[in-house]
């Protein structure tokens, strides 16, 4: 097919052979050629398509002849877990006790390394909306997003452990879950980077009088860009 057209419009372009091209003026008929050519290289372009996403191949759980029970997929054997999917240790896993209550420790020892690797993860995943410091004034709330509370307040600094790590596995209102993009103890490091946060603002209480009204000042002044107010 699409040598046949090729040969058109060589026909196309020497009006002394005949053709479907040569009974009109060369310049429309050139115009011609060329709109249907354009039209079938769409067509073969669209017709043998295929999306990366739908490849022939069978999706988990989709209906098939090859096994017995139906499925593309074989169910797991009773009383099998796959191989590190064990997920018994609520405590690291949940931040919650056997009771199901948030756990106010972390789960692996407290160590400069721990505190060092969570200061780089929250930077990466957090400081964008929660800032450096954790006052909420990051880069993308002052573009507009929803502004969180400081993650200094005092309601924060009384919750649990646990509650941060569930906030962070499972998202907290606006704020979306982060299970997908931070690994687990990751998660955990970031948790006693949040606490070592917390705790360096108790230090406020030792500054000058006059220095702490500025800081509070600073920290109660409204976001400064435009575009937060509009879109709160
Ligand atoms: C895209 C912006 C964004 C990012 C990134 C983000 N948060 Fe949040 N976070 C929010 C918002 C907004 C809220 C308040 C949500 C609401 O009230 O609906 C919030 C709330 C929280 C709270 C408070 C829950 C409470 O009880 O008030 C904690 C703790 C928290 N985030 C921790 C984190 C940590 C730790 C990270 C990094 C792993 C993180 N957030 C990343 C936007 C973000």
């Amino acid at each position: 097919m699409l040598n046949r057209s090729v040969l058109r419009i060589r026909a196309c372009g020497q009006d002394s052979l005949p053709g479907p091209c040569s009974s009109r003026p060369a310049r429309g008929h050139r115009q011609l050629c060329l709109a249907s050519v354009i039209a079938l290289v769409c067509l073969v372009a669209t017709g043998c398509r295929q999306d990366m996403h739908d490849q022939p191949r069978l999706e988990v759980f989709e209906a098939s002849t090859f096994f017995d029970n139906g499925m593309a997929s074989r169910q797991l054997p009773a009383g099998t877990v796959p191989w590190g999917q064990l997920r018994e240790d609520t405590h690291l896993w949940e931040g919650k006790d056997a009771a199901g209550e948030f756990v106010d420790a972390l789960p692996m020892p407290l160590t400069r390394e721990l505190v060092e690797r969570g200061q780089t993860r929250y930077e990466i995943f957090c400081s964008v909306c929660h800032d450096s410091v954790g006052g909420g004034r990051g880069m993308i709330v002052r573009r507009g997003y929803k502004q969180p509370s400081p993650l200094y307040e005092q309601r924060l600094k009384d919750m649990p452990a646990g509650y941060f790590f569930d906030v962070i596995t499972a998202g907290f209102g606006l704020m979306s879950s982060y299970k997908n993009q931070i690994p687990v103890e990751d998660r955990w490091a970031i948790v006693a980077y949040v606490r070592a946060l917390q705790l360096s603002t108790s230090a406020l209480a030792e500054l000058p009088q006059g220095v702490q009204a500025e800081f509070h000042q600073a920290l109660a002044a409204p976001v400064d860009e435009p575009e937060a107010e509009e879109n709160h």
